[in-house]
C-alpha cells in the first residue's frame, strides 16, 4: 500500500471499561452492578450466544448471595483500581494520545437512587483523570458501559421505568460538574444497540418477568426509549457546562453482507443493516426512522413517549459517532442449511472468504472500511473507532516474551483499511484498540481471551501475580503511533 497519512492530531490510543478492568467491586462504597452478577462461562457455544447469556431471577438471587469472586471474574478485573498509575505509565510509553475508560455508576451512586453521590468514588475518577492529563493522555469517558446498579434492576425493572432517566441524568450531571476541567470527550451508553442481544446487561430487563416474548420485546423498546432520552438530556447538560465538550453515541457496527446476488438475500442483508442504523438514526438525526415506527404500529408496540420527548431527541443530538467493530456478518435465505459462526453475541452464516479468530469471530478488515464509508456518507459526522481488536490465547516463551504476531497482523490490516477510508474522504477522529491491556472478557468472563498489548499475569480463576509485561505488539503499536500510522 502506498503511504497514506492519518490526519494530524489523530487520537491514537486504547480502550477499557470499568466493569472488566477495575475490580475492587465492593470497596470504597461501591454498590453491586449487573457486571458483578456475570458468571464465568468458558464453554459458550458461539452458535447460540443469546440463550447462553441469559440471566434470570434465580441467577441474580444466587449471585447476590455469593460473596466471593472466583466465578465472578468481573468483580476482580485486573485490579486497575489499584494499578492504574502503573498502567497509565505503560500507555504513555506506547505514546497514547487518548485512553477510553468508563465510570462505574455504582461507585458514584451505589444503588442508583441515593440523594448524594459517594465522595470516594468521585475521588477515584478525579485522580485517574488527573493522572491521564499529567501524562498528556486525553480521556474519552463512557458514562455507562454494561454496569448499571443491580438495585435498579431489582426495584425498578431497570430502564423500563421512566424514573431511571432522572437518576441517570443526575449521575451524568454530577460527573460533568466534577470533571468539567478534566474531560472533554464523553460517550453516554456503550453499544446502545446491544439492548436486544443482552437486555439484562444493557437495560436491566429480566425477560422472565414478562408474560411472553412479545411483552418482553415491548419492555425492551420502552427501556431503549428511556436511554435515548437520558442520553439526549445528558448531552444537553454537558454542552451547557463544559465549553467545547463533545458527546458521542456508541454503537456496535454489525455490517451484514448478502450471501449471493439473489435479491432475496440482498433484502435480508439490507434489513439487518437498516436495523443496525436505527440507533444512530435516533441519536444523530434526532428521530426514530419511519420503518421502526411502522413496526411499532403493526405489532402493537406502544412505546410510551412523554410530551416533549420528540423535541428532546431532535434538539440534543450527538457531536460525533463512535463505534466498535469486530467482524462482519452474512445473511442468506438458506441460512438453515449453512454453517454458522458467531461473535459479539450474534450468530450468522459463515463467510468462506474470511478467517475466524480462536473464538470464532470472522476477521474482516475491509468491512471496517465499508463501515466507515457507510456511516460517514449517511450522517456526515466525525467518526471515532473506539473498539477493535482480537481476542486470542497468548503464549509466554521461556524468556518471558510474548510474540503475538497474529495481533500485529490483525491491527496492521485494519489500520490499512482505516487509512484508505480516510483517503476517500471519511472524517475519522481517532482509534482506541480493544482492549489495550488484557482484561476480563465481556461475553465469557475469561481472562484467557486476551486482547492487550500488555499482558497481565492472571488466569481465569484469578490466580497469578497481576504483574504487567509488554508483548511484541506493544513495541509495534508504539511505532505506529510515533509515525502517525505511516510505519
Ligand atoms: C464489545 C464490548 O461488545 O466487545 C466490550 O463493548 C467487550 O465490553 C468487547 O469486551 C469484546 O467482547 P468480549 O466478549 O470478547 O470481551
Amino acid at each position: 500500500m502506498g503511504k497514506i497519512s492519518f490526519p494530524k492530531g489523530f487520537l491514537w490510543g486504547g480502550a477499557i471499561a470499568a466493569n472488566q478492568a477495575e475490580g475492587a467491586w465492593n470497596i470504597d462504597g461501591k454498590g453491586m452492578s449487573v457486571a458483578d452478577v456475570a458468571m464465568y462461562k468458558p464453554h459458550i457455544d458461539i452458535k447460540d450466544y443469546v440463550n447462553q447469556w441469559y440471566v434470570g431471577l434465580k441467577d441474580i438471587e444466587n449471585s447476590m448471595k455469593a460473596k466471593e469472586d472466583t466465578y465472578y471474574p468481573k468483580r476482580r478485573g485486573i485490579d486497575f483500581y489499584h494499578h492504574y498509575k502503573e498502567d497509565i505509565a505503560l500507555f504513555k510509553e506506547m505514546g497514547f494520545k487518548t485512553l477510553r475508560v468508563s465510570i462505574a455508576w455504582t461507585r458514584i451512586f451505589p444503588n442508583g437512587n441515593e440523594e448524594k453521590p459517594n465522595e470516594k468514588g468521585l475521588q477515584f475518577y478525579e485522580e485517574l483523570f488527573k493522572e491521564l492529563r499529567a501524562n498528556n493522555i486525553e480521556p474519552l469517558v463512557t458514562l455507562s458501559h454494561y454496569e448499571m446498579p443491580i438495585y435498579l434492576v431489582n426495584h425498578y425493572d431497570g430502564w423500563v421505568s421512566r424514573e431511571l432517566v432522572d437518576m441517570f441524568v443526575k449521575y451524568a450531571k454530577v460527573c460533568f460538574d466534577r470533571y468539567k476541567d478534566l474531560v472533554k470527550y464523553w460517550l453516554t451508553f456503550n453499544e446502545i444497540d446491544s439492548v436486544f442481544r443482552h437486555p439484562f446487561t444493557t437495560v436491566g430487563v429480566v425477560e422472565e418477568k414478562y408474560a411472553n416474548k412479545k411483552e418482553a420485546e415491548k419492555a425492551i423498546y420502552q427501556a431503549l426509549h428511556h436511554q435515548f432520552i437520558a442520553s439526549a438530556l445528558a448531552t444537553q447538560y454537558c454542552h451547557e457546562i463544559i465549553p467545547n465538550s463533545q458527546v458521542g453515541c456508541m454503537v456496535t457496527k454489525t455490517l451484514t453482507y448478502p450471501e449471493t446476488c439473489n435479491p432475496d438475500d440482498i433484502i435480508l442483508a439490507q434489513r439487518d443493516n437498516r436495523n443496525n442504523f436505527v440507533y444512530t438514526d435516533v441519536q444523530v438525526l434526532g428521530e426514530y426512522p419511519r420503518h421502526l415506527l411502522n413496526y411499532f404500529n403493526k405489532n402493537n408496540i406502544d412505546v410510551k413517549m412523554n410530551e416533549g420527548d420528540e423535541a428532546i431527541l431532535k434538539q440534543y443530538t450527538v457531536d460525533f459517532i463512535s463505534f466498535s467493530y469486530y467482524m462482519s456478518m452474512v445473511q442468506s435465505i438458506n441460512a438453515e442449511n449453512r454453517e454458522k459462526v458467531g461473535g459479539n453475541l450474534v450468530t450468522g452464516v459463515k463467510n468462506p472468504y474470511l478467517p475466524i479468530s480462536e473464538w470464532g469471530w470472522q476477521v474482516d478488515p475491509k468491512g471496517l472500511r465499508v463501515s466507515l464509508i457507510d456511516l460517514y456518507d449517511r450522517y456526515r459526522k466525525p467518526l471515532w473507532i473506539v473498539e477493535n481488536g482480537i481476542g486470542a490465547y497468548d503464549k509466554i516463551e521461556e524468556d518471558g516474551s510474548i510474540n503475538d504476531d497474529y495481533r500485529i497482523e490483525y491491527f496492521r490490516k485494519h489500520f490499512e483499511q482505516i487509512a484508505l477510508a480516510i483517503d476517500e474522504g471519511v472524517e475519522c477522529m481517532g482509534y482506541t484498540s480493544w482492549a489495550c491491556i488484557d482484561i476480563v472478557s465481556a461475553s465469557t468472563s475469561q481472562m484467557s481471551k486476551r486482547y492487550g498489548f500488555i499482558y497481565v499475569d492472571a488466569d481465569d480463576l484469578g490466580n497469578g501475580t497481576y504483574k504487567r509485561s509488554r508483548k511484541k505488539s506493544f513495541y509495534w503499536y508504539k511505532n505506529v503511533i510515533k509515525s502517525n500510522g505511516l510505519d
